[in-house]
């Protein structure tokens, strides 16, 4: 279907929603959801490297106040949840965050986050394929085998933040690469196979805080803020600059958004599934970090400088104190935090356990944010910003497999040189960007379109959508400098592309409205069972 449609300016060229809609209809998935699935995919997807191995990284910049950090963290996450729900309710299409844009604030601001969603998906894919390198070289290669590898092909360059005489993170590329070949040619994850992979990690999680728990000494609460709140602007240090970098442990529950039109009474469920997953990742969060500073025999305090500010994490200065034997059991200095707790508290076989329960369940996490990323490229290149060759789908696999292949080598470049924690603070810099603008569009709806039916109103809008705002922006601003700025930069990049290339392109612009007749059976979002035959269509 083709009608014509304004050209528009910079701002003026918003995709109508009603034919965003269209596309929705066609899809018309069976609502099969209940309040418990929607919350188990939401688990699913949000715990991975984030508390599995960034809790060393969260350890170094706030010591106890690792704790405070997850609160910080798990608060703005749920108010942008909320706003999540309302939207995803009303645009149930694939794109998230880019597609929700483009029907209130227009194209070129989608772009900016369809863009930053980069970030968000393809970065957080790299994030947690390091994550999955450190149990692998760690759980499977050393403990199990007794073989190391060498340190120039289990991490980046020292210059880049790696280990010193790192090179190239070979297992974070091979993992990031065989699960791009996976999702090319169909793979899938089932609600079963999610389930499975849910009660993994939370099982190794129980046993974590089971042996920890009871082992906990008070004294190593004290100081509980070495860093103080605020660490200072750019340092990325303190409490809230552990909230800021903590934050990537929650990233992932918007892939529940994207359920909302398979959803059961969604009203009801889909807040109950987005922030009923959140608020039991941050109540577990919190005792896993009490758990580990608690119980280590060295505590959790911070690796400081000597100006008494913690060393950066990820900082060639922590390497350089990583690799001393005074630090070589601290809980700062691990890859594989909650396997090397266990082990050094005399708990060697669950160590090695909780490892191997990481290894199996990290890929799915990696699945499911390079699918999202391939989905959201998808959108782009059918509605003209992005090449339309790319979007080409396999006549065989049914996926975009060019796409897939092109992220999937980005994702594996990205993995192969980079460590886990400064990839997670890129991540979250894109993430914040698409949460700030979704409140935006969600506040901007409710003005331009209020009479329109809403499956999920999220209440008192007024202050959540502000403090949604806020909240974004105030972790923003405790990322690292280097991590803020690589947002304006990747930014400036997608402007260049977007004023060469995708404005002229885009179908909006040249008058074209597109409800394409076939996309959606060509491809199905599978992911978790979602849309998934064990969704019970
Ligand atoms: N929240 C996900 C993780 O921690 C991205 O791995």
């Amino acid at each position: 279907m083709a009608t014509s449609a304004p050209r528009g300016g910079l701002f003026g060229r918003v995709k109508p929603l009603d034919a965003i809609l269209a596309t929705a209809e066609r899809k018309s998935l069976h609502r099969s959801l209940g309040a418990i699935q929607l919350t188990l995919f939401g688990i699913g997807c949000i715990i991975g490297t984030g508390i599995f191995v960034l809790t060393a990284a969260g350890a170094q910049k706030a010591g106890p106040g690792l704790m405070l950090a997850f609160v910080i963290a798990g608060a703005v996450c749920i108010v942008a949840a909320l706003c999540y729900a309302e939207i995803a309710a009303m645009i149930p299409v694939a794109g998230s965050a880019y597609t929700y844009t483009y029907a209130t604030m227009g194209e070129f601001l989608a772009w900016t986050v369809g863009w930053a969603l980069v970030l968000e998906y393809a970065i957080a894919a790299s994030a947690v394929s390091v994550g999955w390198s450190g149990f692998f070289s760690g759980t499977i290669l050393k403990e199990t085998f007794g073989i190391a590898l060498p340190a120039y092909l289990t991490a980046g360059p020292l210059a880049l933040g790696g280990a010193p005489g790192g090179f190239i993170n070979l297992p974070a590329m091979v993992i990031a690469l065989l699960v791009t070949w996976l999702l090319m040619i169909g793979t899938s994850e089932s609600a079963k196979v999610n389930a499975v992979l849910v009660a993994i990690k939370l099982g190794a999680l129980t046993a974590f805080l089971a042996l920890t728990l009871p082992r906990v000494n008070m004294e190593h609460f004290n100081p509980f803020l070495p860093a103080g709140v605020f660490g200072g602007f750019g340092t990325g240090v303190g409490a809230v600059g552990a909230a800021a970098t903590i934050f990537f442990a929650y990233v992932g529950f918007d892939a529940v958004s994207t359920a909302a039109e398979e959803t059961k009474n969604p009203q009801r469920n889909v807040p109950i599934g987005l922030v009923g997953s959140l608020l039991f990742c941050t109540v577990v969060y919190i005792l896993v970090a009490a758990g580990a500073i608690g119980a280590m025999p060295t505590g959790g305090q911070p690796i400081m400088g000597p100006n008494g500010v913690p060393f950066p994490a990820g900082s060639e200065e922590l390497a350089r104190q990583c690799a001393m034997p005074q630090f070589k059991e601290a809980l700062v200095c691990s890859n594989e935090a909650l396997a090397h707790v266990l082990r050094t508290i005399g708990f060697g076989k669950v160590g090695n356990a909780v490892g191997y329960a990481a290894i199996l369940a990290l890929p799915s996490v990696i699945l499911i944010l390079l699918f999202g990323q391939t989905r959201i490229f998808f959108v782009m290149a059918r509605d003209g910003l992005l090449p339309e060759s790319w979007s080409k789908v396999h006549p065989k696999w049914k996926t975009p497999y060019v796409i897939t292949a092109i992220t999937g080598v980005v994702v594996a470049v990205a993995a192969a040189f980079l460590p886990v924690g400064q990839l997670a603070d890129i991540a979250n810099a894109g993430t914040l960007y698409a949460f700030l603008m979704v409140a935006v569009a969600v506040m901007v709806l409710r003005r331009t379109d209020g009479g329109r039916k809403r499956a999920f109103t999220v209440p008192g809008l007024i202050i959540v959508g502000p403090l949604t705002i806020l909240g974004c922006l105030f972790l923003f601003f405790n990322l690292p400098t280097a991590a803020m700025l690589v947002l304006p930069i990747w930014g400036a990049i997608g402007l260049v592309i977007y004023f060469l290339y995708s404005r002229r392109n885009s179908h909006l612009g040249r008058g074209i409205i597109e409800v394409p007749e076939d996309y959606v059976d060509q491809l199905e979002p599978t992911v978790a069972g979602v849309g998934g035959e064990d969704a019970g269509r």
